[in-house]
């Protein structure tokens, strides 16, 4: 697949820095006893066993010749040992530094396996730049993070362990050392790799439990296989909207060999021009990476600095890839609030304001993205659709949500505009650039 074809369509607009502050923390609303609001871990397990009862075999909703030849890397094919070894990793504190956080801290079984959080809270109450994608279907992302940084899950789980603002251990020997001792690893990870400890293996069998978090059983997936009462009216109209007038299905498809309902690649679609001056920040960037552009110096230049909003241009350097982030999936999004890479849109009435004003003008903003013109029955049509995109295992955390949702959207719709939607005013006038304008 040609990773760029987004960069071709980006056209020259001018840069508008629109002040608009970022949605406020939301709070948890479910059981505690884990750091930072989340659920306890062995309480996380117990749920995850009525999520996930038959771990081993392809997933529903998954192609099982691309399961086993696309999505298992050789060598580190799935087996009951495996998830057993990283299903515990994934739930152990002691893989962070002071022992008070793991990946369950921030990807909880209990809120659709994130934080509910703006920007994700690792040890010592440290913020970091970005929001937690959910863990769900991450397996079949074709690249992991919003900048796509690592390209694979066993790639990925060696990061965040290792990340001072996450779960913070100084090396891989600190973390496996936190580990080691315990006999009951030394003999998981003999079963499972045949061998003793590594921090490789600790990286594939958390891929390998990660890989049983498949969640494609939606009612638009019974509504695609021909149950016309699967997806409500609204619903139905919202998904002739986001394949239509609304033209998400450009960067949001969904299809059998693309069930989450991304297209893989990365977009400016101006969530970080809100705040930044790229400009600057992309020098600042290429300066700092000089000394080392390796996977560990964009991690932490992603997760601790200004430059996070950079996107994708951290990780390519190339121009067209500033603000770019990954189109996220779509799958569950009713559970896994708040969006996009920085938290900033508390709703999915937020989002689709967004994207109806035409997204933040600035430089690098993606071609496909334009005043939509849609009316406030078109949104809500779009937002029913959305929330049918929302497996049923968690139908009523899904309904929770979407009343939780139209409750705030009625009191706060902070990133709507209407004139812009409906091209009263353009994007590049100067009533909305604002005097200063031009930077
Ligand atoms: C302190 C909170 C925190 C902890 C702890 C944490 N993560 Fe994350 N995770 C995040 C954030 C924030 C991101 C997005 C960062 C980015 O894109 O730059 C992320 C991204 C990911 C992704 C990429 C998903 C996608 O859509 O691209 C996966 C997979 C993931 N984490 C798994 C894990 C695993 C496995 C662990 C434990 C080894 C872990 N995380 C620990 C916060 C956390
Ligand atoms: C030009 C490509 C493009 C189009 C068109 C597009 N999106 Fe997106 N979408 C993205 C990208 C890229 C992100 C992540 C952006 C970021 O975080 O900065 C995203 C993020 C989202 C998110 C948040 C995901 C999360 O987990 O936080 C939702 C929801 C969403 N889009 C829905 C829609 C809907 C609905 C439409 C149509 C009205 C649409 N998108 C049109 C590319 C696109």
């Amino acid at each position: 697949m040609k990773r760029n074809a987004g960069a071709a369509l980006r056209r020259t607009a001018l840069l508008g820095c629109l002040a608009i502050a970022g949605g406020a923390l939301i709070a948890a609303a479910s059981p505690t006893g884990g750091q930072h609001g989340a659920m306890a871990m062995d309480a996380q397990q117990q749920r995850l066993d009525q999520l996930v009862t038959n771990a081993a075999s392809a997933p529903p909703g998954v192609d099982p010749v691309a399961w086993s030849k696309i999505y298992q890397p050789p060598g580190n094919e799935p087996t009951a040992d495996r998830i057993a070894l990283g299903r515990k990793l994934y739930f152990d504190t002691r893989l962070s530094k002071d022992g008070t956080v793991s990946c369950g801290t921030c990807h909880d079984a209990s809120r659709g396996f994130t934080d509910h959080r703006n920007v994700s809270e690792g040890i010592g109450d440290h913020l970091g730049r970005r929001s937690a994608p959910t863990t769900m279907n991450a397996a079949l992302f074709q690249s992991m993070f919003w900048d796509g940084r690592a390209s694979t899950l066993e790639e990925q789980a060696k990061l965040p362990i290792l990340n001072p603002v996450e779960m913070g251990h100084p090396d891989a020997a600190s973390a496996l050392a936190a580990i080691s001792g315990d006999p009951a690893y030394r003999d998981l990870f003999q079963k499972a790799y045949g061998r003793a400890p590594s921090y490789d293996d600790l990286g594939r069998a958390i891929a390998s439990f990660e890989r049983t978090l498949i969640f494609l059983e939606a009612p638009f997936d019974r509504f695609a296989a021909g149950d016309a009462k699967a997806m409500s009216p609204a619903a139905q109209r919202g998904f002739a909207l986001f394949n239509g007038k609304a033209r998400c299905v450009s960067c949001h498809m969904i299809n059998a060999s693309n069930p989450l309902g991304t297209d893989n690649l990365f977009h400016n679609i101006g969530v970080s021009a809100r705040k930044q001056n790229f400009e600057a920040l992309a020098q600042q960037a290429l300066a700092a990476l000089q000394g080392g552009s390796g996977v560990d110096a964009v991690d932490k230049m992603a997760l601790q600095t200004d430059m996070s909003e950079l996107g994708r241009f951290i990780v390519t350097k190339n121009r067209g890839d500033i603000g770019a982030f990954k189109t996220e999936q779509l799958r569950n999004i009713g559970i896994t609030a708040p969006y996009m890479h920085d938290g900033s849109l508390r709703t999915l009435w937020d989002v689709m304001d967004h994207y109806n004003k035409g997204g933040e003008t600035n430089p690098y903003l993606d071609g496909g993205i334009e005043p939509l013109n849609l009316s406030e029955d078109e949104i809500n049509d779009v937002v029913a659709f959305l929330f049918s995109f929302t497996d049923t295992r968690f139908a009523r955390e899904n309904e929770t949500a979407l009343h939780e949702q139209q409750a705030h959207a009625a009191r706060q719709r902070p990133f709507r505009d209407n004139a812009l939607a409906h091209r009263r005013v353009l994007p590049f006038e100067t009533r909305v650039i604002g005097s200063t304008g031009l930077k």
